[in-house]
């Protein structure tokens, strides 16, 4: 399994949820500390994965760390990809710099990572593929013109793939979680300067269950979507929201 930003938040709740089932794990990552950071603590909990360091948006490097996965487990099987950032703003805030990183990052880096691995899941005739997409893809957010855009396109590219291959035994799907308890989520409290509590329990009366959601949460639903049980699931968006878009 190759999951795409799995040294923090979703990845890395994700990466230790698969290990725990027994999966044999690749963390792809652009950040060198926090991968080597994650896959120690891992090892302290008597897991081995698999540390790749690139840019899900270059090509270069997905082509690098597709290979290396390969090469190490001999196959992949599932491919999570998770890696994205964050850029707020409304259309006047957002530099055309922030749009194109943003889009590179979350939008073609799903496209890059599912270009180099779908040819090894058509060779091994079975794969699956989940995206993080993000409940700010199925619906509006102020001030979130570039994101939700960027998740927006994640979702309809997990439709997509779906239906291209939905007859040669590749499933794709994708997560859509509600605001996640991460460094992504003190990332916005900073963002908005505001103190990460009182963010929280802002936060937390938009979801209807009263709450933020935990990493492991989303990482149980990927773990579902990537398992036989979810066999006749394909082209889904499944939200892990606590209810975010059903108001
Ligand atoms: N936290 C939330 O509330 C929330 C909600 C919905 C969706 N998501 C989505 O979940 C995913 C993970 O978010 P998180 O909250 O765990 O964030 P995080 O910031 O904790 O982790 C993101 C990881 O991705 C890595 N990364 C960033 N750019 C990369 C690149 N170009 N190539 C490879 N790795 C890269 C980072 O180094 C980091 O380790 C993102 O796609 C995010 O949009 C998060």
């Amino acid at each position: 399994m190759i999951v795409t930003g799995g040294a923090s938040g979703i990845g890395k709740a994700t990466a230790e949820r698969f290990l725990a089932e027994g999966a044999k794990v690749t963390i792809a990552d652009v950040s060198k500390l926090k991968g080597s950071e994650a896959v120690r603590e891992l090892k302290r909990k008597g897991h081995d994965p698999q540390l790749l360091v690139g840019d899900v948006s270059n090509a270069k490097d997905v082509k690098r760390m597709v290979a290396q996965a390969k090469s190490r487990w001999g196959r992949i099987d599932i491919l999570f990809n998770n890696a994205g950032i964050l850029v707020e703003g409304t259309v006047e805030d957002v530099s055309e710099e922030d749009w194109d990183r943003i889009m590179a990052v979350n939008v073609k880096g799903v496209f890059l990572m599912s270009k180099e691995v779908v040819p090894i899941m058509l060779e091994q005739k079975k794969g699956v593929i989940v995206n993080n997409a993000s409940c700010s893809g199925l619906v509006g957010d102020r001030n979130a013109i570039a994101y939700n855009t960027s998740k927006g396109a994640v979702v309809l590219m997990t439709k997509c793939l779906a239906l291209d291959y939905c007859q040669k035994n590749i499933r794709v799907n994708c997560v859509c979680p509600g605001e996640i308890d991460t460094p992504m989520f003190r990332q916005e409290a900073r963002a908005r300067k505001m103190p990460v509590e009182e963010y929280r329990k802002q936060l937390s009366e938009y979801h209807p269950i009263g709450r933020l959601g935990v990493p492991r949460e989303v990482a149980n639903a990927v773990l579902f979507l990537a398992s036989d049980d979810a066999s006749f699931i394909t082209g889904t968006a499944f939200s892990v929201d606590g209810g975010y878009t059903c108001q």
